[in-house]
């Protein structure tokens, strides 16, 4: 096999990605138009698109069509571009900076800034299931494909954690707390992404038990790299400010174990991711190298 390069991998995944998001997403018009000017202005702000790259991965991991599944790709960037406009509210994370830009209430305010995520979130669903754009895609796998994705992102997932995150903010939290908490903030929907890639791109049961355990280790080990950016990270870089944890007195794993053990332990998460990916050949080669860019990047 030739040798695999990530950046060159990625740089054209996120590209596919962008364009499909350009031309998918509402434009501004109308008396609403503030609402999908801010949606835009979030979403369309250099992320790395880590989620819907990962599901992509994942389907060609089982040996799918990649491009027919770039609507549900879309649809988890819309889903996670809500996630961040609503943790960066003031009554939530309260942050200032987000993919290098002013955060979307600091630009559209507060109302707008939480209908901007509510018009994400929704439209990622109407992106999943939109009968012109998904007619290669068997109706039975595109709805449990949508049932994984509801799941991940509501109070079994993305919801419960952030609730849990909120809650927690200084007070005192074990192991366990803390693992429930990024499992479920971060985790879930990382993990899904793996997940309904393998699904749409027909994995068998076993490969499609594998991604999943492979998906859950990166989840966890992904938010766990993110703590450890919260302290070390340059600003510049990241395009979100550091000290923010820290500021809002954060369960995180840096404050419960320290930078050391939490290396160790982002280093023994990829290891497990590895592990995962054992019974694929050489088509499981970008989640290889994406698990460990995952815990190596600096932004
Ligand atoms: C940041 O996610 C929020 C977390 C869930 C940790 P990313 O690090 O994927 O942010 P973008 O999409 O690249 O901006
Ligand atoms: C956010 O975790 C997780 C979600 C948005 C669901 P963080 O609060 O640590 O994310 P950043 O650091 O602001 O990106
Ligand atoms: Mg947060
Ligand atoms: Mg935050
Ligand atoms: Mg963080």
């Amino acid at each position: 096999m030739k040798t695999f390069d990530l950046s060159t991998y990625l740089k054209k995944q996120q590209d596919l990605i962008n364009s499909a998001l350009d031309k998918w997403l509402p434009r501004p018009h109308g008396p609403s138009g503030p609402v999908v000017e801010a949606m835009r202005y979030s979403l369309m702000s250099g992320g790395k698109r880590i989620r819907p790259i990962l599901l992509m991965a994942g389907a060609k991991a089982a040996g799918g069509d990649q491009k027919a599944l770039l609507p549900a790709a879309c649809a988890l960037e819309c889903i996670h571009t809500y996630s961040l406009i609503h943790d960066d509210l003031p009554a939530m994370d309260n942050d200032d900076l987000r993919r290098g830009r002013p955060t979307c209430h600091k630009v559209y305010g507060e109302a707008v800034a939480i209908l901007a995520g509510d018009g994400l979130l929704t439209y990622a669903f109407e992106l999943i299931c939109n009968p012109e754009l998904t007619q290669n895609i068997s109706p039975p796998l595109l709805g449990e494909a949508i049932f994984l994705l509801a799941r991940a992102v509501g109070v079994s997932g993305m919801v419960g954690g952030q609730t849990a995150d909120i809650l927690m903010e200084g007070r005192p939290v074990d192991a366990e707390t803390l693992s429930f908490i990024h499992s479920h903030k971060t985790g879930a929907l990382i993990q899904t992404s793996v997940e309904i890639g393998g699904l749409l791109g027909k994995a068998n049961n076993e490969e499609l038990y594998h991604l999943k355990r492979y998906g859950e280790s990166l989840g966890l080990a992904f938010q766990i790299k993110d703590d450890l950016l919260d302290v070390e990270g340059d600003q510049e870089i990241l395009g979100k400010p550091v000290g923010s944890d820290d500021r809002n007195l954060k369960a995180t794993y840096p404050a419960l174990f320290g930078l050391k053990e939490t290396r160790k332990r982002a280093r023994e998460l990829l290891k497990q991711a590895l592990s995962e990916l054992e019974l694929f050949d050489d088509s499981a080669e970008p989640l290889r190298s994406i698990a460990r860019y995952i815990v190596e990047r600096d932004r």
